[in-house]
């Protein structure tokens, strides 16, 4: 991004900080908030503001301290009353959209009231960031909880400069379609100057989508759409290479690595850590693990998987209902295979911190990334970055976006548990040179397009339609234009006026011989035909 950066207007449903009932701040979970927080950071971006859900229901009379303590955070929350949010957040957002985006259109539950609290919840965010709005801000807005809020700022400021970028997957039109409110949530992102996402799959998706259920058609990503332009472009997010790369070295993490290396006595480990979703694929892995014990008894007691499940949505009943299911399945293998000195499934229901997180990627063997579907999975690329001593597997979903840049990682399809079961024991057979290879190359990919460049990339490409934007807006004739061209007009000595005749100074007609100049045209022109 160039120094001259106007001023930032982020827009995401969470804001980078969730404020506890005792007013205490505290840095907000997921992929979106930590990806965005280092990108401000490390590209040193200090003219911006940050609106979203402070992330808890609070008093009103707290609404006041809140506003100010955030302000200076340059966070600026958006309160949703209770009733309001659960239909908007578990409602619409994560029965509606979250199942059918990701090709699970059997969990969508079609309810009308959703849909217009999501009409409502956009509006409330479309207030707070009318307030910051000014000539020169660039505003960008993030997932798919605002999906209507483009449209909505664009009606209040015709030349806002507006981006969007989508975490998630963008579904195939057969999917969205299906969608009662098709055509409106196209609109609402037709708001936008550049619409962003994180693979070449969603992208071409969303404009085949466009086509079919608007009838808009593009020319290598660009849209003209009532007399604007619109960009759709891929934007692959990154991490922190850096940060992961490095933090093998931070004598915290050290210890637990050890720690961690001691408890299990040698033993093989494999790992996993997801946010508790049905996308995640979390329930095959453990039938893969379970069918791997089956078939390889020499493998008792010498492996253990540690699987990390982090609370998440819990006001959803398909989350409930799969915390049940995978507890269920853990125990029956513990009950199964388990020996006084061997737990074979070691299981934490909570999140990991930084050097937690980072200490069990580094004590892996091999770690199972197999989401069913994921916009872009950044487990994925921390795993990679932080094994600075070139070792481990990654066994990864061939559905998850970030395959797509992994490509030396062992790609599975996680429908299938006898790939997944065959991936892992492979995966315990591979060289120590092999997985240096593997690695390695992959390293130097994530350290090329890293979150810096991802976050650039954005800004600079939605900059730089601004001045397109000029070249293809519609002039209007203004009294000084009327002026300029009869001046220009008066002073020629070659005079010739070019005028548009079809569909301009006559109707557009069926027939060339239809297009007769009326009287009134005659006059204006005072010629004679
Ligand atoms: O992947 C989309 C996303 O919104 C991420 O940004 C975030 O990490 C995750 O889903 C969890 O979202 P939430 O807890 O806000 O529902």
């Amino acid at each position: 991004m160039k120094n001259s950066l106007k001023k930032l207007i982020i827009v995401a449903n969470r804001l980078p900080f969730t404020i506890k009932s005792d007013l205490s701040f505290i840095k907000s979970p997921g992929g979106l908030v930590s990806g965005l927080t280092t990108f401000l950071k490390k590209s040193k971006i200090k003219d911006y503001v940050w609106i979203g859900w402070p992330g808890s229901h609070l008093n009103k009379s707290t609404f006041k301290i809140i506003k100010e303590k955030a302000k200076r955070l340059k966070n600026h929350p958006v309160f949703i009353p209770a009733k309001q949010f659960d239909k908007f957040y578990n409602g619409f957002c994560n029965k509606v959209l979250w199942p059918l985006f990701h090709g699970f259109p059997s969990h969508v539950v079609y309810d009308e009231s959703y849909w217009e609290t999501y009409i409502e919840v956009n509006k409330l965010f479309c207030n707070e960031v009318a307030k910051y709005v000014t000539l020169d801000s660039i505003i960008w807005i993030h997932d798919y909880h605002l999906l209507l809020l483009p449209s909505m700022i664009r009606n209040l400021f015709p030349s806002a400069t507006i981006g969007f970028f989508l975490h998630i997957p963008f579904p195939p039109p057969e999917l969205f379609m299906q969608l009662p409110w098709r055509k409106e949530l196209l609109e609402g992102l037709l708001g936008c100057d550049l619409i962003g996402f994180h693979i070449y799959e969603y992208t071409a998706n969303f404009l085949r989508t466009l086509s079919r259920t608007l009838g808009i058609d593009h020319k290598t990503g660009l849209i003209l759409y009532q007399d604007r332009l619109i960009k759709v472009e891929t934007f692959p997010m990154g991490i922190d290479f850096e940060l992961f790369y490095n933090a093998c070295e931070k004598r915290k993490i050290k210890k637990l690595v050890k720690n961690i290396k001691n408890q299990l006595k040698g033993k093989k480990i494999i790992f996993s850590v997801d946010r508790l979703d049905y996308t995640k694929g979390i329930y095959n892995r453990l039938l893969a693990f379970e069918r791997l014990l089956l078939k390889r008894p020499d493998f008792h007691e010498k492996v253990v998987l540690i699987m990390v499940v982090v609370p998440s949505r819990e006001g959803v009943e398909h989350y409930q209902r799969m915390k049940k299911q995978l507890e269920e399945k853990i125990s029956e293998i513990n009950g199964k295979f388990g020996k006084i000195h061997w737990i074979p499934v070691l299981y934490y229901y909570r999140s990991l911190d930084f050097e937690e997180l980072v200490a069990h990627y580094l004590a892996t063997d091999v770690i199972l990334v197999t989401p069913l579907k994921d916009g872009m999975n950044l487990i994925a690329k921390e795993f990679v970055a932080s094994r600075k001593d070139k070792r481990g597997v990654i066994i990864l979903s061939e559905f998850a976006g970030s395959a797509k840049e992994l490509g030396e990682a062992f790609i599975v399809n996680p429908n299938s548990i006898d790939e997944l079961t065959n991936a892992i024991e492979k995966a315990f057979e591979i060289s120590e040179e092999e997985q240096k290879e593997r690695i390695s190359s992959m390293q130097e990919r994530l350290k090329r397009y890293n979150i810096i460049k991802w976050g650039n990339d954005f800004l600079t490409t939605l900059e730089s339609l601004n001045e397109k934007k000029f070249k293809f807006s519609t002039q209007l004739l203004t009294p000084f234009l009327i002026n300029e061209i009869k001046e220009s007009f008066h002073k020629s000595s070659n005079k010739i006026l070019f005028l548009d005749y079809d569909g301009t100074l006559v109707p557009l007609v069926s027939k060339p011989y239809l297009a007769a100049p009326d009287k009134e045209l005659k006059n204006t022109f005072k010629i004679t035909f």
